[in-house]
Formats: structure tokens, C-alpha cells, sequence
């Protein structure tokens, strides 16, 4: 793909779902490096609202397959649930566009096999919708942790609490009551969690030192509350926590304890606030967290795209590694300890 070229990257968003609806179309839409080149649902009234939205110039299908040759798409969002992702972006990535796919990519890593398998040239056309990597807050809590004020063994406490139990929303239930069926919270939500600490540590844990899973109601498929203990070097402990489905909900934050600061970011905002002897410092983007996030999450996929990146960030192998520890901590919590011989 040519890097200088202003054509706008033609892109077909499939998925027209909570997140693709709401944050992939606005955000390919106000991209003037991205021309929407179609839409595909299989649900008639997600593509009406989609084709309400960008224009009825803009072509909507029920498969992906009557997308054909007619867009000639360079790049496809998928914005699909992850049991469908994984086969779609084979498919997709074997005719030799780009793929942007929301995370998780798998609900196991067994259900990534057909990726593994691709050729390293396809794979490296993926990126990974782990939006929120993208966020100035996670760049500015790197750069506290590489050069202080966090530069030292820490506590870190994500508690990563959403998707209430709202009775007058049974759509929203049902859905989140089939994500359960699929896999415990920490799948879906820790695809990011894990992400954000690999990216602000600068890699994966030590080791997974414990992990716990409690089921609140028995009609649910898996436990709707889990975490676990993780060991990062230099002496980082950090306590995860993810929980969906309950009527009240504590609080959604992570936050990092040092010697000389404590910094805590809003789990829904990312504002973000420090405090030292010497006072506090508060990081508080004027852009709200979604837009900000889907804005430069598009650039850095169109930057792909045009070449003018040679690696996607973050790319197969950051997905990977965020699915393949959630998968542990959600194995771990499941699995009784064998007892000890006498
Ligand atoms: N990056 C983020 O911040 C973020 C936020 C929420 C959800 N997500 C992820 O986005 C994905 C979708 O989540 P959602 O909440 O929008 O789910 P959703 O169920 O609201 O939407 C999924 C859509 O995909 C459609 N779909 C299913 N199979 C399809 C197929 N074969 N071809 C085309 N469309 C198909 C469904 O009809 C539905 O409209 C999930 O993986 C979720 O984890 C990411």
C-alpha cells in the first residue's frame, strides 16, 4: 500500500453491534483518511441504524460474503462477537487486506489455532482492538513508572466492575448473560487490563501467584466475579478483580501504590490523578475517553495500512498475550488446589 498517497483507506465496518454502532462508525466516519466502503449485520435493523448514520450511499449486507469485490475494500473492522471473530479475520486476512478486531480475538487460545497458522505476512496485517492502549493517560502512568515518581515496586489494584444487572434492560442482560456462556469476565475485560499493565510494566508477570472466582446467582453460565494475584519483577504485586451482573457494582478503577506516589485512574474516564508529598497532579482530557481512544485507534490502523508503520500496535501478538493470561487466571480460579498427600 502506498504511504504518501491522500486517497482515503477503504474500509467496510461488520459488526453493527453496542461497540460498532457506537464507537467504530462514528469513529471511521470522522476519519478523513477512511471512506466507509460498507456495512454487514446480519440483523436488518442494525444496518438501517448504521445506513441512517453514514448515508444511504453506503452499501449494507447481511454476509460477509456479498461484500465481495463490489466495495474493494483495503481494510475491515470487525466489530463481531469474539466466538465470530476469529473465523472472520482468517477468511478476511487469507485475501489479503487489513483486519482491525476487537478483542478478544478468541474466547481461547485453542480457538486462535487458525491464526497461528497463518503465514507471518497475513498475520502481520491484523491489529488488535485493544482500544484503550491508545489512551495519553496509560503513555503519561509509562513514563511515571520508567522514571518515577512510580519507579519502584508497586501495588496495583485494577477493580475492573461493569455490565450491571439492569432489570429494565433485559436486552443488555441476555447479552452479557451469552458473553458468560462464552467465558468468564476476565476474558472479555481482562483482554484490555492485562494489556494496559504488559504496556505500562513493560511485559507480562512473573507469575500468576493465585486466582479466585465466585458465581452469584447459580443460573449463570460461569462465575460472574474473578480475580487473581500476579507477580511482575522488581516486586510488583497487582490485584485484579473483573465482575459483571450484580445489581450494585463497587467502584472502577485501577490504581498504583509506590513509596513516593499513588496514582488512580478512572475505570470509565481514565482521568487520571496523582498524588505525592508535593501535591496532586491530575491528567484530564477534555475529549471524552471513547472518542479519543476509536480516533487514534483508526489513525494508527489507517498509519498500518499505508505502510507507514512496519508493525501493528498492538498487533497478534499483544492480543495473544492478554488472551493466553486471562485464559490462566480464568483456570486457575476454577481449578480446586489437589490436596496434599499426608
Ligand atoms: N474496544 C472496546 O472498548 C469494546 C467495548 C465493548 C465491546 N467490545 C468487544 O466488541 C465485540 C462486540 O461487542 P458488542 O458489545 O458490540 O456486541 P453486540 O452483540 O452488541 O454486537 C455484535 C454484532 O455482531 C453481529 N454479528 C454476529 N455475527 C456476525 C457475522 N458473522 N457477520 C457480521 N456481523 C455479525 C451481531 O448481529 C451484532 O450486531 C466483543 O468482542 C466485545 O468484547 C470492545
Amino acid at each position: 500500500m502506498d504511504d504518501g498517497s491522500t486517497t482515503p483507506v477503504r474500509v467496510a465496518l461488520v459488526g453493527l453491534g453496542d461497540i460498532g454502532l457506537g464507537a467504530h462508525l462514528p469513529a471511521l466516519l470522522r476519519s478523513e483518511r477512511v471512506a466507509l466502503v460498507g456495512v454487514v449485520d446480519p440483523r436488518p435493523e442494525r444496518r438501517a441504524l448504521a445506513v441512517e448514520a453514514a448515508g444511504s450511499d453506503v452499501p449494507a449486507y447481511a454476509d460477509i460474503d456479498d461484500l465481495g469485490s463490489a466495495t474493494a475494500a483495503d481494510a475491515v473492522v470487525l466489530a463481531t462477537p469474539p466466538w465470530v471473530t476469529t473465523g472472520l479475520a482468517v477468511t478476511i486476512l487469507r485475501t489479503g487486506q487489513y483486519v482491525l478486531a476487537e478483542k478478544p480475538l478468541a474466547t481461547s487460545v485453542a480457538a486462535t489455532h487458525a491464526l497461528v497458522e497463518l503465514p507471518p505476512a497475513d498475520l502481520a496485517r491484523l491489529q488488535v482492538g485493544l482500544t484503550y492502549r491508545h489512551d495519553p493517560a496509560l503513555a503519561r502512568l509509562r513514563t511515571w513508572i520508567r522514571h518515577g515518581p512510580l519507579d519502584g515496586p508497586l501495588l496495583i489494584r485494577a477493580h475492573i466492575y461493569d455490565e450491571r444487572l439492569d432489570p429494565t434492560d433485559p436486552a443488555h442482560s441476555h447479552r452479557i448473560r451469552e458473553a458468560l456462556a462464552h467465558g468468564s469476565p476476565v476474558v472479555h475485560e481482562g483482554a484490555h487490563v492485562f494489556d494496559w499493565l504488559a504496556y505500562v510494566l513493560g511485559g507480562p508477570p512473573e507469575r500468576v501467584a493465585d486466582a479466585w472466582a465466585v458465581r452469584t446467582d447459580a443460573t449463570f453460565a460461569a462465575p460472574n466475579l474473578t480475580g487473581a494475584r500476579l507477580a511482575y519483577p522488581r516486586g510488583t504485586t497487582a490485584l485484579v478483580e473483573f465482575g459483571w451482573l450484580t445489581d450494585g457494582l463497587p467502584r472502577c478503577e485501577l490504581s498504583l501504590l509506590g513509596q513516593r506516589a499513588y496514582a488512580v485512574l478512572d475505570g470509565f474516564t481514565f482521568r487520571l490523578r496523582l498524588t505525592m508529598a508535593t501535591g496532586v497532579e491530575v491528567v484530564d482530557d477534555p475529549v471524552d475517553r471513547t472518542t479519543r481512544c476509536f480516533d487514534r485507534q483508526v489513525e494508527a490502523f489507517v498509519d498500518l495500512v499505508r505502510g507507514r508503520v512496519d508493525k501493528a500496535v498492538p498487533g497478534f501478538a499483544e492480543g495473544f498475550a492478554s488472551l493466553s493470561l486471562a485464559e490462566e487466571v480464568a483456570r486457575r480460579a476454577t481449578t480446586r488446589p489437589s490436596r496434599r498427600r499426608e
